[in-house]
């Protein structure tokens, strides 16, 4: 592209990317300031500060050690420059690479990511009003990167709209909220039915976990069932998400200190549910059962005592020696009831244990399963969308701690062994033989601090998801 048909690009900002050690894309070289701009990673600089033609280029580091994660984080960089600069508009002139889908993907998916913040309940900002929000992302590039292009928008806005459902404080984002949201996605499509179920409902069907967690708090909680028929000719995929839309421990009440944090306790929830209407939005070829159980976990007169027994959906008796592992109980019944309606293959969601806080950080999710190939195409998957996860093994001497002093199985053992592949062994207890994935998601769901994540609610998931979907749907 020459200098003047960059010129002629109708946007406010033009982004380049230039790889270090190397010479700037033709039609920019002779910019003014470009013999001093940096290829180093995360580098930018302000070519041609002036409108028309202002451009921008951004460090790539070196060509050898260019992937995907790069070039999100380096639209995510671009994104913020043009916030800086009030700009709506940005073209990014399409680096070379090996991939040019791919790294078109990445592109959207970082500056769509990165232009994301919670401000609804703003009505003022001190420092004065916040930067413009980017209205349009042009891709100068070949014609056969459009739909990668289009595909990673839809992913992205869906990841956006997760991070709302997070953001939103619990007195907002009830069950009944999120049950409202997948009546909404459902809306959207043909291919798509929703049914919810209500307090009396989960009683009657005996769902003791759900019945259990709920019983302490006024709020009523929802078993959410959204379902897609898009075809294909793979099995059936289940998705649940754990949906506690507050966690404060119950009766084994948590410290104070972090514990509003616990309104982003349905980030596994906000995941599936955002994934499965960008899945419809898709069109992808394969049959989708999500399943979300959501209630809160209050501390109150009639909430779970430690030492009570109850009776999960699938049969099983488990003595609730500590209400703050609330997750797994509900999970078990959703799991449970996924079987049930026909998941061929599960993969739940869940922001479970602080265990893998301390294991993983906010780097990778935990996978826990009882399937060497679903637990491959979930790593496959996290690894193309940058949501990486890192398998735990499960092994009969964890089940030995799961095992009850009076009833089949207890939520937590006093031991505090192997927190995050208690959880998943626990919940395994609830899948027969189908294939199953966990993923912890309680390090990444927050706080991530990449580049176009930044450290408020990630979205985590919902990508890997819509991408595990791809992968299985052919
Ligand atoms: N929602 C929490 C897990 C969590 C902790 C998520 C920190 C994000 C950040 C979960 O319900 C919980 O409380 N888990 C307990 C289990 C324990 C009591 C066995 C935990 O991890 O401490
Ligand atoms: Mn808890
Ligand atoms: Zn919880």
């Amino acid at each position: 592209m020459s200098q003047t048909q960059l010129v002629e690009v109708d946007a406010g900002l033009v982004v380049v990317g230039l790889y270090e050690g190397e010479q700037l894309p033709e039609g920019v070289a002779g910019a003014l300031g470009a013999a001093d701009a940096k290829g180093g990673l995360e580098k930018v600089s302000l070519l041609h500060p002036e409108r028309p033609g202002r451009v921008l280029a951004v460090g790539l580091g070196k060509r050898d050690d260019a992937d995907t994660e790069r070039f999100r984080v380096a639209a995510a960089i671009a994104a913020k420059e043009a916030a800086k600069l009030d700009v709506t508009s940005l073209a990014w002139l399409l680096p070379e690479s090996g991939d040019g889908e791919a790294t078109a993907a990445a592109l959207v998916t970082g500056t769509i990511l990165a232009s994301y913040r919670f401000d609804r309940f703003r009505s003022s900002d001190p420092d004065g009003p916040p930067p413009p929000r980017l209205e349009s992302l042009t891709l100068l590039g070949p014609a056969s990167i459009a739909e990668a292009a289009e595909a990673s928008r839809v992913c992205a806005e869906a990841q956006n709209r997760a991070r709302d459902l997070q953001s939103l404080p619990s007195n907002v984002a009830t069950p009944s909220y999120l049950a409202g949201r997948a009546e909404e996605i459902a809306g959207m499509n043909d291919v798509l039915s929703v049914e919810v179920l209500g307090r009396a409902e989960i009683s009657a069907k005996e769902m003791g976990g759900l019945v259990a967690v709920s019983q302490g708090t006024e709020e009523e909680p929802k078993l959410i069932v959204l379902r897609y028929a898009g075809g294909g000719s793979g099995p059936t995929l289940g998705l649940v998400g754990k949906g506690v839309t507050f966690d404060t421990g119950g009766i084994s009440l948590k410290p104070s200190a972090s514990m509003h944090e616990m309104k982003m306790d349905m980030s596994g929830a906000a995941a599936v549910l955002e994934a499965v209407g960008a899945i419809a939005e898709l069109g992808l070829a394969l049959d989708l059962i999500a399943v979300v159980p959501s209630t809160e976990n209050m501390p109150s007169g009639t909430a779970i005592k430690p030492g009570d027994v109850i009776t999960q959906y699938n049969g099983k008796t488990v003595e609730v020696n500590n209400t703050d592992a609330e997750g797994r109980l509900i999970l078990a019944d959703a799991l449970a009831y996924a079987v049930e309606l026909g998941a061929e293959r599960i993969v739940d969601l869940a922001t479970l244990t602080g265990a893998v806080l301390i294991a993983l950080g906010s780097t990778y999710a935990a996978v826990i399963s009882n399937d060497d190939d679903l637990a491959d195409e979930v790593e496959q998957a996290g690894k193309t969308t940058g949501e990486l996860v890192w398998r735990l093994p499960l092994h009969p001497e964890y089940k030995e701690l799961t095992k009850g002093a009076v009833a089949d199985l207890t939520n937590a053992s006093a031991k505090r062994k192997a927190g995050t592949i208690y959880a998943g062994s626990f919940l395994e207890e609830f899948v027969g033989e189908t294939p199953w994935a966990h993923v912890d998601i309680a390090g990444t769901a927050w706080d991530v601090g990449r580049a176009y994540t930044g450290n408020d609610a990630s979205g985590f998931g919902v990508r890997l998801l819509v991408e595990l979907a791809h992968e299985l749907s052919a």
